[in-house]
């Protein structure tokens, strides 16, 4: 591809991005606004549902989600223009430190973050076990507790002793790609300078955790595409250091060097994902970091609540809806029939968003772009664009039902060439940014997570001596 072409493709993307942008603000309801606050008198009065559902848990500065807007903000910046003019680096500086990186700031921290890429110790223990056995998101979870292992050496005291390393330049295990030698061993002899800390810090917000942080931004990224190679039986390859984390996420997975095009619309996916208010897996994380257990376990909670349908993988159940339909002309018949036996549509509807995701706003012309250049594709973005339509016009102004995130990201990722069962890993890859900077924000003043429970059960119960019991089947009887 020659450079006027990736140029025109930058702005292709860019404009788009505006245009929705636009709409989104013309459209956008007359919801309330961010009250600003200057000073929070705890405790607060809030109405307090289920799931703990507008329960206020702490103050923050990282984000903010406004529902009934269409709006998603970090640290201060519409996520619209963040998609536009930023990259997935500068958003992970962004949310971790609070503030746009200066170009020197930038560049140390795109360097750390590509070097923590390299993560050959872990791969090896990864490659040892039946990975195209596990379901990718048990497999992600078993290498953020390689990471920590390899990473921090916390259960291991006897580890001031070890030698054992080897680096992949030393064929320690089989790559797709050769390893590259002088410059691995280089990272070989930091990994062993920086990974092995004198002394486990209760503090998680000093800079050894800050550099956990990068490590498990950028060893999630390996992980994910370790995991999807072995899991359909191929290699894993080594990161390219001259690639950004977006084009090293698809060449790690795909084995092929993506175009701009297609590195730019990863870019803004992971841009997108990156951090989303207190949902669930964000506040799992917080929740095990609030008892003083580490970065890595809390990541590791992170990727177990994300495991959940109700929170991650409904961009799986879109994929398999779109070719079940398989046709935009089959959509009425289709949608009609839904309606009749009252299901619901992946994709559609969110429980803070009562007007259009942002992020589906931005998502859905990003499928376009790259359904022009996959024909494949082509049919699947077809069908998905007569459903939006006719979920819109039923149910946009009665229910407030509208797509979100995950009605395009699916597409996007399989034009991208990565198969279904990645979507949710790629999704930790993303929020593992949002999880660790809200870790980091919330240790500053930490309190233990401790809710209460209203107990419902009964009370002043007899003991009973086992002999003397029945049986389900017997109490029925009676
Ligand atoms: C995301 C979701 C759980 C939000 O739920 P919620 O805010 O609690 O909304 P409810 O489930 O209470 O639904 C409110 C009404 O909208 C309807 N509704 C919600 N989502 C719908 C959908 N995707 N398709 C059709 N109707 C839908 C419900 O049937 C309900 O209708 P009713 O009032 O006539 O009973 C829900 O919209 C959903 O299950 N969507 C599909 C799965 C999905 O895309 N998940 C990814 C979210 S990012």
């Amino acid at each position: 591809m020659n450079r006027e072409n990736t140029e025109i493709d930058s702005l292709a993307i860019r404009n788009a991005i505006l245009q929705a942008k636009e709409t989104a603000y013309s459209n956008s309801q007359n919801g309330p606004d961010l009250p600003k606050l200057d000073k929070i008198d705890w405790p607060l009065n809030c109405t307090v549902g289920p799931g703990l559902e507008g329960a206020i848990a702490c103050e923050t500065e990282i984000g903010y989600v406004n529902g009934s807007k269409g709006q998603l903000v970090y640290r201060g910046y519409d996520i619209f223009d963040l998609c536009a003019y930023s990259t997935y680096e500068e958003v992970c500086y962004l949310l971790l430190h609070g503030k746009l990186p200066s170009e020197k700031e930038f560049a140390s921290f795109r360097k750390k973050l590509n070097s923590y890429l390299f993560i050959p110790d872990t791969i090896r223990l990864m490659v040892g076990f039946p990975v195209e056995q596990w379901s990718t998101m048990s497999a992600l979870r078993l290498g953020v507790n390689f990471m920590r292992q390899k990473q921090t050496y916390r259960d291991d005291a006897a580890s001031a002793a070890r030698t054992d390393n080897l680096a992949s330049d030393e064929d320690s295990f089989a790559m797709e790609n050769p390893p590259k030698g002088a410059e691995h061993a280089v990272y070989e002899f930091f990994g062993r300078l920086f990974g092995k800390p004198s002394s486990v810090k209760e503090d998680l917000t000093s800079s050894e955790e800050v550099d956990s942080c990068y490590r498990l931004i950028a060893g999630v990224a390996t992980m994910t595409a370790v995991i999807s190679r072995l899991n359909s039986g191929s290699l894993p390859i080594e990161p390219d250091s001259s690639l950004s984390h977006a084009a090293n996420l698809l060449y790690m997975t795909t084995g092929k060097k993506p175009t701009p095009l297609e590195e730019k619309i990863m870019d803004i996916c992971l841009i997108l994902h990156a951090d989303h208010g207190m949902n669930a897996s964000t506040f799992a994380a917080m929740v095990v970091a609030s008892t003083l257990s580490d970065l890595y376990f809390s990541v590791g909670a992170g990727v177990s609540a994300l495991n959940g349908p109700l929170h991650g993988g409904a961009n799986e159940q879109v994929m398999i809806t779109l070719k079940k339909i398989g046709s935009p002309k089959k959509v009425p018949q289709w949608f009609e029939n839904m309606c009749k036996e009252k299901r619901k549509i992946p994709g559609f509807g969110h429980r803070v968003y009562k007007t259009y995701d942002p992020r589906a706003r931005i998502l859905g012309p990003m499928t376009s772009l790259l359904a022009a250049q996959k024909p494949a594709m082509k049919d699947l973005y077809l069908t998905a664009q007569a459903l939006e339509k006719i979920v819109v016009s039923t149910y946009g102004e009665t229910k407030r039902i509208f797509p979100n995130v995950d009605f395009y990201s699916g597409l996007v990722y399989s034009s991208l060439g990565i198969g279904q069962k990645m979507f949710t890993p790629l999704f930790a890859v993303s929020r593992v940014a949002g999880w660790t900077a809200r870790i980091l924000e919330y240790m500053k003043h930490n309190r233990i997570f401790r809710p209460r429970a209203l107990y419902t059960g009964p009370r002043d119960l007899v003991y009973t001596p086992m002999e003397q019991r029945q049986t389900s089947k017997q109490l029925t009887a009676a």
